[in-house]
């Protein structure tokens, strides 16, 4: 099973990920968690040069750059642990392109699709976790454990995260439009419910979709 969560910068997928591991791994299943970009040898470098650079890169050399990383990933270690019947949880997969590049950065949706189709091998998550965040409150959210004005300091920021609230507004309003499409695929969430609630409501979910 391939499990996927997505969500702005600051929706708390990573709290809900390690709970869902505990979860999955106490009901004896072998669980799997990565996260992108990254994940293999060559992914993390390619990581380094997405998020760490301070260069310039163009929105399609972006794209191709998540898509070099992704496509790393799923020949060395998706694909093999699918094969092993492993469970598989991703923080993050191309879903974020299609927010990020597609609805964030503007690049042409038909374009995306077909390089998403590529890097992946048309592997396509079971189902989404999508957690649902206003921007302002991801980053209010972000910044509360430093108490730190954010206007006075971005430095600790990666290059993403520079791009500024409008942008980020895009990328939710490109989450909303991929939920709509995606013919239940995604499931949405609001990453402003207690963690324990959101786990619940996840757990429950993959539960009943077992069963089926
Ligand atoms: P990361 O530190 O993993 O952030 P997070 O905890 O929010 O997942 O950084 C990944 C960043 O890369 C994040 O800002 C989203 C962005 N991203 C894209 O723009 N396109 C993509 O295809 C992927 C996978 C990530």
């Amino acid at each position: 099973m391939l499990i996927s969560f997505e969500g702005i910068d600051g929706a708390g997928k990573s709290t809900q990920i390690k709970k869902l591991v505990g979860y999955l791994t106490l009901k004896g299943r072998e669980v799997l968690t990565l996260r992108e970009p990254g994940g293999t040898e060559v992914a993390e470098k390619i990581r380094l040069i997405l998020l760490e650079s301070r260069h310039e890169i163009s929105p399609i050399g972006e794209l191709l750059l998540f898509s070099a990383s992704r496509a790393e990933l799923i020949e060395e270690i998706i694909k093999p642990a699918l094969a092993e019947n492993k469970t598989v949880i991703l923080d993050r997969f191309f879903d974020s392109t299609t927010a990020y590049q597609g609805y964030g950065r503007g690049l042409n949706l038909e374009l995306l699709r077909s390089i998403i189709a590529i890097s992946t091998c048309g592997i396509t998550p079971d189902i989404t976790f999508y957690l649902d965040i206003q921007p302002e409150d991801a980053i209010r959210r972000k910044f509360s454990e430093k108490s730190l004005p954010i206007e006075f300091d971005n430095s600790e920021l990666d290059r993403i995260e520079r791009s500024g609230i409008e942008f980020y507004r895009k990328v939710r309003q490109g989450y909303l439009e991929i939920l709509n499409e995606s013919q239940g695929r995604l499931v949405s969430l609001n990453a402003l419910d207690s963690p324990e609630e959101i786990h619940q409501r996840i757990t429950a979910l993959l539960d009943e979709r077992l069963k089926a």
